[in-house]
């Protein structure tokens, strides 16, 4: 059967990379998270003094250690759930603080940090049979993917799911200091200069305020069986 190019791209916390994860795991797809890359840079950027203590950031010191950045996912062998490595390390629970969440609309908005991960989700898909979720999928990283997504949910809906999604894992965190996260984060994302969050003219919008993920993800496995077979 003919592989295509899947791109999942909408705002922070509505689901994305739930559907996304499912899908490529039910049609033998290759799952990437672009913003867990993003996050992983964020997250060196801290450990590295690349942040001063006002949370400025030293472009130039990232620029000349941005090639040291060596990000790569594997599957988690008994959940097969993708994990982040930084440099050899898993770093799938670091990269999903407050702390990095806080920071990674900066990082993200950087010319030659997007240029440089960019580069690797292109390699990524060089051979199809990929899924990738992110921001720029559909409009940057692969304008030409066969099926184009674009998520979007209310600001409130995907605070409360965050919440709920940091609470499972024991990290504490105020409804309203996450709501204030995800409109601060739409607002960058939306706004900055390089490859900003939009719509690709030919992606599907699919709005799941009020949609449970049962009814999410097989309203993209239609949307998936339609593009292969057109
Ligand atoms: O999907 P996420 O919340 O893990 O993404 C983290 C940040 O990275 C978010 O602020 C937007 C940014 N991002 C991006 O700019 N481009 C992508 N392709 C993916 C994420």
């Amino acid at each position: 059967m003919k592989k295509i190019v899947i791109a999942i791209d909408g705002f922070s916390s509505c689901g994305k990379s739930t559907m996304a994860k499912d899908l490529a795991r039910e049609i033998g797809y290759i799952y990437i998270d672009s913003g867990a890359m993003y996050r992983a840079v964020t997250l060196y950027c801290i450990e590295n003094g690349i942040f001063d203590k006002d949370n400025n950031i030293d472009e130039s010191l990232l620029k000349g250690k941005i090639e040291e950045v060596n990000i790569s996912f594997k599957l988690n062998p008994e959940t097969k759930v993708p994990q982040t490595f930084l440099n050899g390390v898993n770093v799938e629970n670091k990269i999903r603080t407050m702390e990095v969440s806080s920071k990674v609309s900066y990082i993200a908005a950087i010319g030659f940090v997007r240029e440089a991960l960019v580069n690797q989700q292109q390699l990524m898909g060089n051979e199809k049979g990929i899924v990738m979720d992110g921001r720029d999928i559909g409009t940057t990283v692969f304008p030409d993917a066969e099926l184009k997504i674009f998520v979007t949910a209310s600001a409130e809906v995907r605070a409360q799911r965050r919440y709920d999604e940091l609470k499972v894992k024991g990290q504490s965190a105020s409804f309203e200091e996450i709501l204030h996260n995800v409109e601060e984060r739409d607002r960058i994302d939306q706004t900055r200069e390089v490859s900003p969050l939009r719509k690709a003219d030919d992606a599907i919008l699919l709005d799941n305020s009020h949609m449970t993920i049962l009814e999410q993800k097989e309203w993209l496995r239609n949307e998936f069986e339609r593009a292969i077979n057109s």
